[in-house]
């Protein structure tokens, strides 16, 4: 029997691509494991009407461990129309299943890392002041809670009596008093001390652990205050316990314009569940983009680990295939480092390392070439090809 069995759940477009790349990768570098496939995405919700059946949700609850690749999501709209007609009207409706993943299995917190490899084309370069470039390290490591937030789905268009009702004893809500509630949509922004106090103490352990000089929390204080507000607070209480590390803060509106003039003052940021959303995103842009941006997302029980790009769906149906696998490959080797097999994650890390360096093996988002099928043919590698130059520097 393996010592490891992991759920893997390709999903849609390319991740049924990147994630066959991923375990090869892993059994190369001798994880001893068994996967089993779980269904996960579109198809599911066009013949059942669930992106996410209970089958899969069992199969994580046994074996805790998930690779998942990317799912396709469309509009309210459009996914009614594509469901099946026997299906339709039935009540069913369509939801992200990842979301739904992080929700059911309280997945709360997000690790997104991004570090630039050196020799990588697509890292940030700044211009110098005399002339000429450089190119600073990148080595932002973002915390992201997963579970609360804007992205929790607590919200209305055309909301009930109730919550208006409720808004109105805010004094705020007078300048939407006579606004029709038809005309009005609400998303809630929902934090709670459990969870801020979770995620930030996730960064601390994670800086202490990994010796990096600073924690920066990244919010909105001085506007959202009360969500914002406890997310500061808590970091405070929290970082009590870790003197030798520096607690920042900083806005995210600001924070978007310093990372993109000085990224390598940054190390591990902690954040909400959209600004860590859009600040991991920032900074995977710096250090390569969705080829390379990578995440886990970590509860109590269950772990899942996933690129944080999507199904791509365009490039789908490319043979032989031209998407880039090293996020879903770092994707996995952090699953590496959450089991304790931290020595196969280094060597994996090492060997995407020397292959970016080297930069004879390269997918077309590492050229700057446009994608599609002509992309080989301008010198770009396949995805197996790079998979292979990875796994071929591996000893
Ligand atoms: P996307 O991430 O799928 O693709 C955007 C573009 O990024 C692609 O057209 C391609 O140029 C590039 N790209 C993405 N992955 C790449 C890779 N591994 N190598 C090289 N280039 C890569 O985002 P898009 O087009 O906005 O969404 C497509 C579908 O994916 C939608 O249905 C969306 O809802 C879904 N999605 C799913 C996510 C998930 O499963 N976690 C996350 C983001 C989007
Ligand atoms: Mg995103």
């Amino acid at each position: 029997m393996a010592k490891y069995t992991v759920v893997k759940m390709p999903g849609d477009g390319i991740g049924k691509i990147v994630l066959p790349e991923a375990i090869r990768v892993l059994d190369a570098v001798g994880f001893d494991a068994e996967y089993v496939h779980a269904d996960i995405g579109w198809e599911r919700w066009v013949n059942e009407g669930n992106p996410l059946p209970d089958a899969t949700l069992d199969l994580l609850r046994k074996h805790k461990l998930g690779l998942f690749g990317a799912i396709t999501s469309k509009p309210k709209t459009q996914a009614q129309a594509e469901l099946r007609p026997e299906l339709r009207d039935k009540g069913h409706v369509y939801y992200s299943p990842i979301v739904g993943l992080r929700q059911v299995f309280e997945l709360d917190v997000c690790i997104r890392p991004c570090r630039s490899f050196p020799g990588n084309p697509l890292n940030f370069i700044r211009q110098k002041a005399g002339g000429g470039f450089e190119e600073p390290k990148v080595d932002a490591v973002i915390f992201r809670q997963n579970t609360e937030g804007l992205y929790a789905g607590i919200e209305w268009t055309n909301p009930p009596e109730q919550v208006l009702g409720a808004l109105a004893t805010h004094p705020k809500f007078k300048a939407f008093e006579s606004v029709p509630s038809e005309e009005i949509a609400i998303s809630t922004r929902v934090f709670t001390r459990n969870a801020c106090r979770r995620i930030v103490t996730a960064a601390f352990e994670y800086a202490k652990k990994h010796g990096y000089p600073s924690v920066t929390i990244c919010e909105k204080p001085n506007v959202l205050r009360e969500t914002s507000g406890m997310m500061e607070e808590v970091a405070k209480e929290v970082h009590a316990d870790y003197p030798d590390i520096q607690r920042w803060s900083t806005n995210i509106d600001a924070q978007m314009m310093w990372l993109t003039k000085n990224p390598e003052d940054y190390s591990v940021i902690v954040a909400g569940n959209m600004f860590g959303d859009i600040v991991s995103d920032a900074f995977a842009g710096l250090v390569g983009g969705l080829g390379f941006a990578c995440s886990a997302n970590i509860g109590d029980e269950v772990a899942v680990f996933e690129p944080t790009h999507g199904s791509a769906p365009k490039y789908e149906k490319l043979d032989p295939p031209i998407v880039n696998p090293i996020a879903m490959i770092l994707s996995a080797v952090m699953m590496l480092d959450h089991v304790g097999e931290t020595d196969k994650a280094d060597a994996i890390r090492n060997a995407i390392a020397a292959v970016v360096e080297e930069g004879k093996v390269r997918t077309y988002d590492m050229m700057r070439l446009p994608g599609g099928p002509d992309a080989l043919s301008k010198g770009a590698a396949s995805t197996t090809r790079v998979t292979e130059a990875i796994i071929a520097h591996l000893s």
